[in-house]
């Protein structure tokens, strides 16, 4: 039995292409054949991430959209729709990290993550499924993350949104299994973007990630190290392919074992 991932003939959007996980998904996708629109806030990193996608010989469209706005959400999925016809991939990549301990987090930081984790991930998802229900079928990836498992130290927002995230992927699974459309959640743990590297500050700071430690992370990493991007696009890769067609309303970790413990 042969296994080739082969995304000719699809379409596929992916939010938070700008950098980092986004990037590497959109780039792996449309490398696997994929056409992609790749949308975030940041018009330079998007052309940057288009860029890369067409040296490689991928087919790609930028739009630029702020998801926590209904308007621009749903303009981002009728523009994809308008641009290639249909719509049979959606990756939800696009997210924030509010690093402040529970004590200290303001209104603003709450609403802030929640907006773009949650209600930015709900709106792009209803957007994508109203036009897969058409065509009665579409692959639909959220980006959670181990927070949303397990506590973390000064990720109150962050790990509320994205608990909320996994839940959200498996009411959505239940209720669109009927119109063939699957929708699952990839939970990473630490991985080497930006996002990780602001929050960590400096090296010492990484370094305690990754080892465990009370006062940052809690758990640490037992691979010994952060996943890289592609990691989590391969996995992606997968979640999104004809292999998993039975599955939805599932939960993977690609976190190096942090949450095993
Ligand atoms: N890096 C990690 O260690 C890690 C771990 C677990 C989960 N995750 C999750 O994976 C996803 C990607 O993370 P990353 O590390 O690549 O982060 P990142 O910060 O490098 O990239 C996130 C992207 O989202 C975009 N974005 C933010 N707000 C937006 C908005 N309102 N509208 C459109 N785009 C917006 C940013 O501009 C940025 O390009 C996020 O959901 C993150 O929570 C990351």
């Amino acid at each position: 039995m042969s296994f080739e991932i082969d995304f000719s003939g699809k379409v596929a959007v992916v939010t938070g292409a700008a950098r980092g996980i986004g990037r590497a998904v959109a780039i792996a996708l449309a490398d696997a054949g994929a056409k992609v629109v790749i949308t975030d806030i940041a018009v330079e990193g998007l052309n940057a991430s288009k860029n890369k996608i067409d040296k490689i010989g991928g087919e790609c469209r930028t739009h630029q959209a702020d998801i926590t706005v209904k308007e621009q959400a749903f303009g981002l999925i009728e523009e994809a729709q308008r641009s290639f016809g249909r719509i049979d991939i959606l990756v939800n990549c696009a997210g924030i990290l509010r690093a402040v301990s529970f004590l200290e987090t303001s209104e603003e930081d709450w609403d802030a993550t929640l907006d773009v984790n949650l209600k930015g991930t709900f709106l792009c998802c209803q957007a994508a499924a109203r036009h897969m229900v058409q065509h009665r079928a579409g692959k639909i990836i959220n980006l959670a993350s181990n927070a949303g498992k397990v506590p973390r130290m000064n990720n109150s927002s962050y790990c509320a949104s994205k608990a909320g995230v996994i839940l959200l992927t498996r009411v959505m699974a239940l209720e669109l299994a009927k119109y063939g459309i699957t929708v699952n959640a990839l939970c990473p743990g630490g991985t080497d973007t930006e996002m990780i590297r602001i929050q960590a500050g400096d090296p010492k700071v990484l370094d305690k990630i990754i080892r465990g430690d009370l006062d940052t992370y809690r758990a640490g990493i037992p691979t010994g190290r952060l996943a890289r991007p592609e990691e989590q696009a391969y996995m992606v890769l997968y979640m999104a392919s004809e292999y998993a067609n039975h599955i939805t309303g599932q939960t993977f970790f690609v976190d190096g074992g942090q949450t095993m413990v």
